[in-house]
């Protein structure tokens, strides 16, 4: 993919942090919603959690999820991040991936099933407990990917070396003294 210019990377990478970061904060308050329906001993303080969860859900989770995925697709394949070079890289998008899948297919599931619940007076059942531990999980898991964007760990992948090894990656080995990230040209 053609590189991106450097107004370009900035930009994107605003929007990239902005959108991901916001996931992670909606994922916090889902979960607050979520555990404040499971204890609550009102049907009506459950019904609007629920409800409020089913708007954000409806509205707001799925094209966080794809943008997120999206604007970082673009900023690893149009930066020498590349997709598959950096181990931190390659585990984000993998991670993203399993969240989004699983955010389509069983929470905004779980998130329906519950408000259908609320509202025709049934009982909530098992959903209750999916809605507190799925946005746990979740929570947990963009820390630890917001962690791992920050600290760049574990190196190269394999694919990662063979490319810095045949010359690939521009710059490298030509500076001497300068940093690696500088001679990838990932410093911004
Ligand atoms: C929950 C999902 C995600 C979160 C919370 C997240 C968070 C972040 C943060 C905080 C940064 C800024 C790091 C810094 O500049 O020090 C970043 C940069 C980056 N992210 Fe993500 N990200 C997510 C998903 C993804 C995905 C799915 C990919 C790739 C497929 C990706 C690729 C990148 C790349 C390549 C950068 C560096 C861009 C640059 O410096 O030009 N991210 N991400």
């Amino acid at each position: 993919m053609k590189q991106l210019s450097r107004p370009a990377r900035r930009a994107l990478l605003v929007v990239h942090v902005s959108v991901s970061v916001g996931w992670l904060g909606l994922t916090v308050g889902l979960l607050a919603l979520g555990i404040a329906a499971a204890v609550t001993g009102s049907a009506a303080t459950a019904e609007a959690a629920y409800r409020s969860m089913q708007i954000f859900g409806d509205l707001l989770i799925l094209p966080i999820a794809l943008l997120s995925l999206v604007s970082g697709l673009v900023l690893s394949l149009g930066t020498r991040w590349g997709l598959a070079r950096h181990r931190w890289v390659l585990t984000k998008f993998w991670l993203t991936l399993a969240a989004t899948a699983a955010t389509a297919f069983a929470l905004r599931p779980a998130i329906d099933d519950a408000a259908r619940a609320v509202a025709s007076a049934e009982p909530v059942g098992a959903a209750a407990t999916d809605l507190v531990v799925a946005p746990s999980v979740a929570t947990a898991l963009y820390v630890f990917v917001t962690a791992i964007s920050v600290l760049k760990p574990w190196g190269l992948t394999r694919r990662g070396r063979r490319a810095r090894g045949t010359g690939r990656s521009s710059g490298a080995g030509t500076a001497g003294r300068r940093t690696k990230a500088a001679s990838d040209g990932l410093v911004s």
